[in-house]
């Protein structure tokens, strides 16, 4: 299974395919000589030269994310991910993408229900250790979804962004013809009881509308639903919950642990939406 994830691979630096080199260490070499050591945790970074002017997530918040998914309250978006990708995945020798996979989660989820291959790609190395100990049997990557990705045309039979950026053109480049694009956003009203506690920003009105504008020409839209998951979160579960995503970037230490001292609980409602695309 890693092997065909490796297969689908381009050397980022000359766009050749790698060969899989294996002395001490799992080496991806490509025919020019450009070589990439895998991580001892089993992970490959493939970024070169100068370092994106990024704020990748650090090892404290993908350890909430991690600890806060493992807890199983996003456990019904993970199955309506994995339903969605089941069936473009049906195809022997399928691929999947996972753009922004973070710990591997959402992959994990989809991996479980088809034999595809998988690729997960993240900049936050630290993202990637977990990822690669969830999802062994995929290429994990660390790579900026911005730059043009380090995987052949044609290749993905669906590409999935669960919270992460999206890149419409090279999205499109690497699916095949007919591939699917699944991408999950939060809707207006997420995690509205608690946004203004944990300095989450507000998801606002025509978001919704803004996908789909932004993948105009490369993709249409098939498929768009809503899913809805009440939570009641105790308070060091409100802290995982805000430190993850990106507010996390922001949050003190001090307000953290004044949301992980709360008592009792609180019910809030997680709200999503899953667009799911075809190549224009
Ligand atoms: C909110 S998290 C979601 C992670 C995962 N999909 C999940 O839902 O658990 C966003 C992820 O996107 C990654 N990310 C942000 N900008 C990126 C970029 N330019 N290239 C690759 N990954 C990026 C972050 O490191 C982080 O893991
Ligand atoms: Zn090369």
């Amino acid at each position: 299974m890693l092997s065909e994830a490796l297969a689908a691979l381009r050397c980022p630096v000359c766009q050749g395919v790698f060969q899989l080199g294996q002395s001490q260490q799992l080496t991806l070499a490509c025919n020019s000589g450009h070589l990439f050591d895998a991580a001892k945790q089993g992970y490959f970074n493939l970024l070169t030269g100068k370092g994106t002017v990024f704020e990748a997530d650090s090892a404290e918040m993908v350890a909430a994310r991690h600890r806060f998914l493992d807890a199983g309250h996003y456990s019904g978006l993970a199955k309506a991910v994995a339903e969605a990708a089941a069936v473009p995945l049906e195809r022997p020798g399928a691929l999947v993408l996972d753009a922004g996979t973070g710990t591997g989660h959402y992959l994990h989820a989809v991996l479980r229900r088809s034999d595809a291959a998988g690729i997960g790609l993240d900049i936050s190395k630290f993202a990637l250790r977990r990822a690669a100990r969830l999802n062994p049997q995929a290429a994990n990557l660390v790579w900026d979804i911005w730059r043009p990705l380090p995987v052949a045309d044609n290749t993905a039979d669906v590409v999935m962004v669960v919270f992460a950026p999206r890149n419409p053109a090279e999205f499109a480049r690497v699916l095949r013809p007919g591939g699917s694009l699944i991408v999950v956003t939060p809707r207006p009203g997420h995690l509205a009881e608690i946004a203004d506690r944990t300095g989450m920003l507000s998801i606002e009105e025509g978001k919704e509308e803004r996908l789909a504008d932004s993948m105009r020409g490369h993709f249409d839209s098939t498929r768009s639903f809503s899913l809805d998951l009440p939570l009641t979160l105790s308070g060091p579960e409100v802290a995982d919950l805000a430190f993850m995503g990106p507010a996390g970037h922001h949050l003190q230490r001090g307000q953290l642990s004044e949301l992980a001292t709360l008592e009792g609980s609180v019910a809030t409602t997680a709200k999503f939406r899953i667009s799911e695309f075809i190549v224009s």
